[in-house]
């Protein structure tokens, strides 16, 4: 006997990268890169912002439409505040679009491997996912073409492959879908290039955004929708009223202003990622270049000099980092056994994990 309906009985829960509450103390040593934050703290302007607030604002409701937010990212995406949706993380706009377009006739279709939260949501909407495999260096699957669904979702940088498909492509893909083609940009800003500018040329295109990642606002919980004003109006009639909170919309809008501290901490990060890949190809690990803040490493390390010479295997290579109480992310999933996905740290942590690697390879 169950209260549920039958698709959420039948539904595995999307499982969240392990978060230790120990790590929250900068004394604690140990490394965390298992879920895609970003290691730098975000634009001190944020901070005054917080500190700058009102005990009104939260007597208050908030404002719906979350406008000081929305006219801030118009600007800088050069769009207009009505082509701007704000949501609860970039999650929000995912499970708000599965709602919008999809149900027991009308299917999802993405690329795998790709973000595992996509066929939860297909589960809890009741639709058909149509999974369309990638070819080894992930390319974007000719496939997609064809599948009907009234949802397409791809994800660009991919996770967790960090490879990026390019803006061309993806405007073809746009003109020959009947349905939504929704790009998820959760990485986009470690990116070299974006695709907004499909917004102006196609009108069944949205494209998400994160706070999480470049600016360092995972725990805020702030996304947002670029698309067509029609396709946002359509979809504010699913979000809650107030789906983003006060101190959010404040904190959010302060660091998005603050695109100089936003660009320069994207710089870093990405100096770190090209420094972290050489290392990790050098112990051995296959690597594609990655255009997020991650990179996955695949296990096929043979090295020189060791006996006997054998591949490590992923999960315990992942084991073994975990007992050191550094922590990167292992996906027990169809093409992803033998990888590693790896956030990129401070230069400090990621010194801390190559040495780790070394001791644990070498054994
Ligand atoms: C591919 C992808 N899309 C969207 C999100 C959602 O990000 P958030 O809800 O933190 O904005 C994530 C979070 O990790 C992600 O990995």
């Amino acid at each position: 006997m169950t209260y549920f309906r039958e698709n959420i009985e039948k539904t595995k829960a999307y499982e969240p990268g392990f978060q230790p509450p120990f790590l929250l103390s900068q004394e604690s040593g140990g490394v965390k890169l298992n879920t895609n934050e970003n290691p730098y703290p975000p634009s001190p302007q944020v901070l005054k912002a917080l500190a700058e607030l009102k005990p009104e604002q939260l007597r208050r409701y908030p404002d719906p439409m979350a406008s000081a937010f929305r006219e801030a990212a118009a600007e800088v995406n050069s769009v207009k505040p009505d082509n701007i949706m704000c949501c609860n993380g970039g999650d929000e706009l995912l499970r708000i679009a599965f709602e919008a377009f999809c149900d027991e006739n009308r299917p999802v279709a993405y690329p795998v491997p790709t973000y595992s939260l996509y066929p939860v949501l297909a589960k809890l909407q009741n639709c058909r996912a149509i999974e369309v495999p990638f070819d080894k260096e992930f390319n974007l699957p000719a496939k997609l073409t064809g599948t009907g669904a009234a949802l397409t979702i791809i994800c660009n940088p991919n996770a967790p492959s960090g490879t990026f498909i390019n803006v061309e492509e993806l405007a073809s893909l746009a003109d020959e879908l009947s349905g939504v083609l929704l790009i998820d940009e959760a990485y986009v800003d470690f990116s070299e290039t974006n695709c907004t500018a499909l917004v102006k040329d196609f009108d069944n295109v949205i494209i998400l955004r994160s706070m999480s990642k470049g600016y360092s606002l995972a725990g805020l919980r702030f996304g947002y929708a670029i698309a067509r004003p029609d396709l946002i109006t359509g979809l504010m009639k699913i979000k809650d009223s107030y789906n983003v909170d006060a101190v959010a919309i404040a904190l959010a809008a302060a660091a998005i202003k603050d695109q100089q501290y936003f660009k320069e901490n994207v710089e870093k990060v990405k100096a770190e990622r090209a420094g972290l890949t050489e290392q990790l190809r050098k112990l051995g690990f296959v690597v594609p270049d990655s255009f997020a803040n991650f990179v996955l490493a695949k296990c096929k390390n043979k090295l020189v000099g060791a006996k006997p010479a054998v591949a490590r295997k992923a999960s315990e290579v992942y084991e073994k980092l975990t007992q050191r109480n550094i922590y990167v992310r292992y996906f027990n999933y169809p093409k992803l056994k033998d990888k590693l996905r790896i956030t990129i740290g401070t230069a400090e942590q990621n010194d801390k994990l190559i040495s780790a690697l070394g001791e644990i390879l070498a054994v």
